[in-house]
C-alpha cells in the first residue's frame, strides 16, 4: 500500500511510548504506524522528534471585552503564531458582555473562528447567572459543543460570587460541561490594591504584591469545596505557584473531581519581570501574577505527578504599544488600569520544552502529555486529536531537539508587538507541521491559510480528571 504522505524514521514520542518508525498518512488522518512504508510524498524525519500537534487549552482570541474592544490578535494571526510553535488546535473563549445573549455571543464567535489556520473549540465565559443564563442558555451552549465554561472569582466586572458560581455548577453538571476557574479572591484583593495606591504603590511590581498566593489558595480551595458540594468537576485554570497545587493535589486525594492547569510564564519568568525600567514592566502584568524563583521552582514536581495535567499558554492579545493594549490608560498609568494577560501562543512548546525537557524535570513523554494528549482528553477530543494512532487527525509537530534559537516576536508573525520572551535562547524548536495531513509550516514559512481551522465540538464527555 501507498500511503499520501509518509514520515520516515522519526523518533516518535506520545505521553506513554519514545519509539522510531514511520508514520502513514492517507488524507487528513493517520493510518499506520510501522517499518519501511512506502509513499507518495516521503518526509524525512531522521534524527528529529515526532509529536502530536500542541493542543492549546487556554487562549484568548479576538476576544470581546466589556468596554466593546477586541483584543488585536485576531483568529488569522493569532493561529499563525500558533502554527509557528507548533500548536495546531486550540481552545479559546467566547464572551458573555452585557447587552447581548450567551448564545447569541458564542454563535458569532464561533463564525469568527471561520478565519481560524488551526481548529479550535470554544469555552463559554460566564459572567451573569440571570434566569435565561442558567436555565436557557448553558443548556443550549452545551448542546452547541461548547467545550466547557469558565468562571472568575475576581475583576470588577467578571466575578461571580459563591451562590452564582454554586448557581452555574448546577447548570454545568446539567448540561455536562467542565467548569474552569480563575481562582482569585476578589474583595481581599480590592482591599490590598485599594491599600497600595493610598500609600502611592503605583508602579507594576505593586500589582504582584496585591495579589499573593494565599488569595489564589484561598479561592482555588473554596471553588474545590463549591465542586464538592454540587458533585462535578471542575479545573483550576492557570496555578502559579505550589501552595495552589498543593491544595489541589490535597483535595484530589481526597476524591474531589478537580484537575488543573499552568502557564509557561509561572515557569520561565519571575515577579523580579514585573521591576524591568519605566513602562517595560507592564509586559508582565498578568493575573495571578509572576511569583518568585522558589515558586517557580516548586511547580515542576506537580507537572510530573500530573496534579497539574495541562500547560497551557493563557495567551492575551494586547499589544504593548497599540492604543488598546498595555498603554491604553497612558504610560504612566498605575498597575490596576493596566490589563491583565501577555501573549505565549507561539512561545508555549519551545519554553516549556526548553525549560522543562533539557533540564530534565520532565521527560520528553512528559511534554507530549501536557502540550497535547490531557488538553484533548480534558475537553473530549482525544483520540481525533492529541496522540499518534491510527483513526487520528494527522495533527504532527517535527521537532529538532537540538535547533538553537533565539527567541525573537518577528518568529511568530502575530498581531502583537512584544514578546516577554525576547532574547531567550532556547534548543529545540518545531521545524516542520502538520494539521491534518498538510504541511503548515515549513522552514519557518507559514504555509496554511485562514479558513483551513475548523470548529471541534468535544466528541466524548470530558474525562474524568483523575484519568488525564
Ligand atoms: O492575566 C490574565 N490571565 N488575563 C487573561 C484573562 C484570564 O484571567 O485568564
Ligand atoms: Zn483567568
Ligand atoms: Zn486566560
Ligand atoms: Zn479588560
Amino acid at each position: 500500500m501507498t500511503f499520501d504522505v509518509v514520515i520516515r524514521n522519526g523518533t516518535i514520542v506520545t505521553a506513554g511510548d519514545v519509539f522510531t518508525a514511520d508514520i502513514g498518512i492517507t488524507g487528513e488522518t493517520i493510518s499506520t504506524i510501522g517499518q519501511g512504508l512506502s509513499g507518495r510524498q516521503v518526509i524525512d524525519a531522521t534524527g528529529l522528534l515526532v509529536m502530536p500537534g500542541g493542543i492549546d487549552g487556554h487562549c484568548h482570541i479576538e476576544q470581546e471585552e466589556a468596554d466593546g474592544t477586541v483584543h488585536e490578535d485576531d483568529f488569522a494571526s493569532a493561529s499563525a503564531s500558533a502554527l509557528l510553535g507548533g500548536t495546531t488546535s486550540v481552545v479559546c473563549f467566547a464572551s458573555h458582555v452585557p447587552g447581548r445573549g450567551m448564545v447569541e455571543q458564542f454563535e458569532a464567535y464561533r463564525r469568527r473562528g471561520g478565519r481560524s489556520r488551526v481548529d479550535f473549540a470554544i469555552h463559554q465565559i460566564v459572567t451573569r447567572t440571570d434566569a435565561g443564563t442558567i436555565e436557557q442558555d448553558i443548556p443550549e451552549i452545551a448542546r452547541q459543543g461548547a467545550a466547557g465554561l469558565k468562571v472568575f472569582m475576581t475583576y470588577d466586572d467578571f466575578h461571580l460570587t459563591d451562590g452564582q458560581f454554586l448557581r452555574v455548577l448546577d447548570a454545568a453538571k446539567a448540561g455536562g460541561l467542565i467548569v474552569s476557574v480563575h481562582c482569585e479572591n476578589y474583595d481581599a484583593i480590592r482591599h490590598v490594591i485599594d491599600a497600595h495606591l493610598a500609600a502611592g504603590r503605583t508602579d507594576a511590581h505593586a500589582h504582584a504584591t496585591s495579589r499573593p498566593p494565599g488569595l489564589e489558595r484561598e479561592a482555588t480551595y473554596r471553588a474545590m469545596a463549591l465542586g464538592e458540594l454540587v458533585d462535578h468537576p471542575i479545573q483550576i485554570f492557570h496555578v502559579s505557584c505550589p501552595e495552589v497545587a498543593e491544595e489541589i493535589a490535597r483535595a484530589r486525594h481526597r476524591g474531589v473531581k478537580v484537575s488543573a492547569e499552568t502557564c509557561p510564564h509561572y515557569l520561565a519568568l519571575t515577579e523580579n519581570d514585573l521591576k524591568r525600567d519605566g513602562f517595560e514592566g507592564s509586559k508582565y502584568i498578568c493575573s495571578p501574577p509572576l511569583r518568585t524563583q522558589a515558586d517557580q521552582d516548586g511547580m515542576w514536581k506537580y507537572l510530573r505527578e500530573g496534579v497539574i495535567g495541562i500547560v497551557s499558554s493563557d495567551h492575551c492579545g494586547y499589544t504593548f504599544e497599540g492604543s488598546n493594549g498595555k498603554a491604553r490608560h497612558g504610560r504612566d498609568a498605575d498597575f490596576s488600569l493596566i490589563p491583565n494577560g501577555m501573549p505565549g501562543l507561539g512561545t508555549r512548546m519551545p519554553v516549556l520544552f526548553h525549560t522543562g525537557v533539557n533540564s530534565g524535570r520532565i521527560s520528553l513523554t512528559d511534554f507530549v502529555r501536557l502540550t497535547a494528549t490531557a488538553p484533548a482528553r480534558r475537553y473530549g477530543l482525544y483520540p481525533r486529536k492529541g496522540t499518534i494512532a491510527p483513526g487520528s487527525d494527522a495533527d504532527l509537530v517535527l521537532w529538532d531537539p537540538a535547533r538553537q534559537v533565539r527567541i525573537t516576536n518577528d518568529l511568530f508573525q502575530g498581531n502583537i508587538d512584544y514578546t516577554p520572551y525576547e532574547g531567550l535562547h532556547v534548543t529545540g524548536w518545531p521545524v516542520m507541521v502538520m494539521a491534518r495531513g498538510a504541511v503548515a509550516v515549513q522552514h519557518g514559512q507559514l504555509l496554511r491559510a485562514p479558513t483551513a481551522g475548523r470548529f471541534l465540538r468535544p466528541e466524548h464527555p470530558t474525562a474524568h480528571p483523575a484519568n488525564d
